[in-house]
C-alpha cells in the first residue's frame, strides 16, 4: 500500500523521480510585478501602500471590520494575547496538540499555557471536553474565571484550527461566554477556511493568521490580526508600531510597545498571493478529494476530511495510522523514497519548559500523537 501511495503522489504531482517536498509555495501571479513595484517605490518597510491594501485585503476576504499587518504568526498571538487582557502570571487555556507558536506566546505574556484536550475528528480545542474540564476547576470571583487548584486567572482561551480543518468553533464560543474568557482564534493554518460559512478566526474577539513561506499563501513571513472591534485595532496598530504618537517629525512614544509591523515589500508579495487564494483552495479541496478516493477502501490507513458544515482550506492533508510502529514505518518508507512526510507536533505538556504546566486529560492528543502524519499538500500546477 505504501508503495501505491507514493506511486500516486508522483503521478498526481507529475514529479517522477525527484524529490517531493511537503508543501511547495508557488508564484504564478503578479508577486513579482507587486515586488518590484515596492522597489520602486522606495516604500520598502513598514509604510506603503501595500501594507494598507493588504489590509483591506483580510477584511474583504475574513469578513473582519479591521484587519492589523504584522511581522508573523506568532506575533500576532502575542499581541492579541496583550490585547484580550492576559498578564504575568496568568493561566491561558489551548490545545496541547498544536505547534509551539501557540504556547510561546503565551509565554511571552508571562502567563502559563493550561492544556486541554482536542476532538479526534478535528484535531482541534473540544468544546465538550474543555466544558467538563471547566466544570471541575473553574471557580468564578466577581464575574472572573479562576483555577482553583492554582489560584490563578484564566485570562484567555486559544484554540487553533489544525491543519486548516475548522473546530466546533461556535461551540467553544458559548462555553467560553460562560465563564467570561476571552478568545483568540489562532487561524494560523486556516485561512480559506470557514465554519458555517463563517471565516475561521473571526468567531472569537481576535483572529490571528500566518504567512510564513510554508502556508496556503506567502508574504514570505508575516502575520495579520483580525477584530470587529475598533478599540482593540487601534491599539493594535499602535502597539506594533512603538507606540509613536502620530506627528510628521517628532519622535514621541506613549508607552512600551513592539516594532511587529509587516514591511510593504513583504505585504506586496502576500497581495499577489491574497489574490489566488480561491484558486489555491480549490486546488487543494480537490487534491483532498483525489486522497480520499484513493483512501477510500483502506481498512488501515484514514485520511482526516472536515466535519459537517466546516469548509476546509486542506492546508496540510493528514491520514491517520493504526499505531507508532506503523507510523514510523510509513515516514521511513516514504522519506526514503523522496517523498516529504511529516508526523503532527510532539505534545506541548512533553516539552520541557511546559511539563509543569496545568492540564486537562489529554487521551485525544495522546492517541493522535502517535498517528497522525501529512502527506504531500502543495497547491497543485
Ligand atoms: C498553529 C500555528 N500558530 C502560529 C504559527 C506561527 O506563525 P509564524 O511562523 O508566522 O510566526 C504557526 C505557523 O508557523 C502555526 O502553524
Amino acid at each position: 500500500m505504501y508503495s501505491e501511495l507514493v506511486k500516486f503522489i508522483r503521478k498526481t504531482f507529475g514529479v517522477e523521480k525527484d524529490f517531493i517536498p511537503l508543501h511547495e509555495p508557488r508564484f504564478f501571479g503578479n508577486e513579482r510585478k507587486y515586488v518590484l513595484d515596492a522597489i520602486d517605490s522606495t516604500f520598502v518597510s513598514s509604510v506603503g501602500a501595500y501594507v494598507n491594501k493588504f489590509e483591506a485585503m483580510m477584511c474583504e476576504i475574513t469578513g473582519a471590520k479591521y484587519a492589523i499587518a504584522l511581522v508573523n504568526g506568532t506575533n500576532a498571538l502575542h499581541l492579541g494575547l496583550i490585547l484580550a487582557g492576559v498578564e504575568k502570571e496568568d493561566e491561558v487555556l489551548t490545545q496541547a496538540l498544536t505547534f509551539i507558536a501557540t504556547a510561546n506566546a503565551i509565554s511571552y505574556c508571562g502567563a502559563t499555557p493550561h492544556f486541554v484536550d482536542v476532538d479526534k475528528e478535528t484535531m482541534g480545542l473540544s468544546p465538550s471536553l474543555l466544558k467538563k474540564h471547566l466544570e471541575e476547576i473553574a471557580i468564578m470571583k466577581n464575574g472572573v474565571c479562576y483555577n482553583k487548584n492554582t489560584n490563578k486567572k484564566i485570562a484567555a482561551c486559544v484554540p487553533m484550527h489544525t491543519f486548516g480543518l475548522p473546530l466546533y468553533i461556535d461551540e467553544l464560543i458559548k462555553v467560553c461566554n460562560k465563564y467570561n474568557i476571552p478568545v483568540i482564534e489562532d487561524a494560523a493554518e486556516s485561512l480559506g477556511s470557514y465554519y458555517k460559512e463563517k471565516h475561521t478566526g473571526t468567531f472569537g474577539l481576535i483572529g490571528t493568521y500566518s504567512f510564513n513561506g510554508n502556508k496556503t499563501v506567502t508574504a514570505g513571513g508575516g502575520g495579520a490580526l483580525v477584530t470587529n472591534d475598533e478599540n482593540i485595532a487601534k491599539r493594535a496598530k499602535h502597539l506594533s508600531t512603538q507606540a509613536k504618537m502620530p506627528h510628521k517629525w517628532e519622535y514621541r512614544h506613549d508607552e512600551i510597545a513592539y516594532n511587529y509591523r509587516m514591511p510593504n515589500l513583504n505585504a506586496a508579495l502576500i497581495c499577489a498571493q491574497l489574490e489566488q487564494l480561491e484558486m489555491y483552495v480549490e486546488n487543494k479541496r480537490e487534491l483532498s478529494d483525489l486522497y480520499f478516493e484513493f483512501f477510500e477502501n483502506d481498512d488501515k490507513i484514514e485520511l482526516v476530511r472536515e466535519i459537517k458544515d466546516a469548509k476546509s482550506n486542506y492546508w496540510l492533508n493528514a491520514i491517520l495510522l493504526e499505531n507508532e510502529k506503523e507510523r514510523d514505518a510509513f515516514l521511513t518508507f516514504t522519506n526514503e523514497k523522496g517523498i516529504m512526510t511529516r508526523p503532527i507536533w510532539t505534545l506541548m505538556n512533553k516539552l520541557e519548559m511546559f511539563k509543569d504546566a496545568p492540564k486537562a486529560d489529554l487521551s485525544n492528543c495522546e492517541s493522535l500523537e502517535n498517528r497522525v502524519v501529512n502527506i504531500t499538500s502543495s497547491v497543485r500546477i
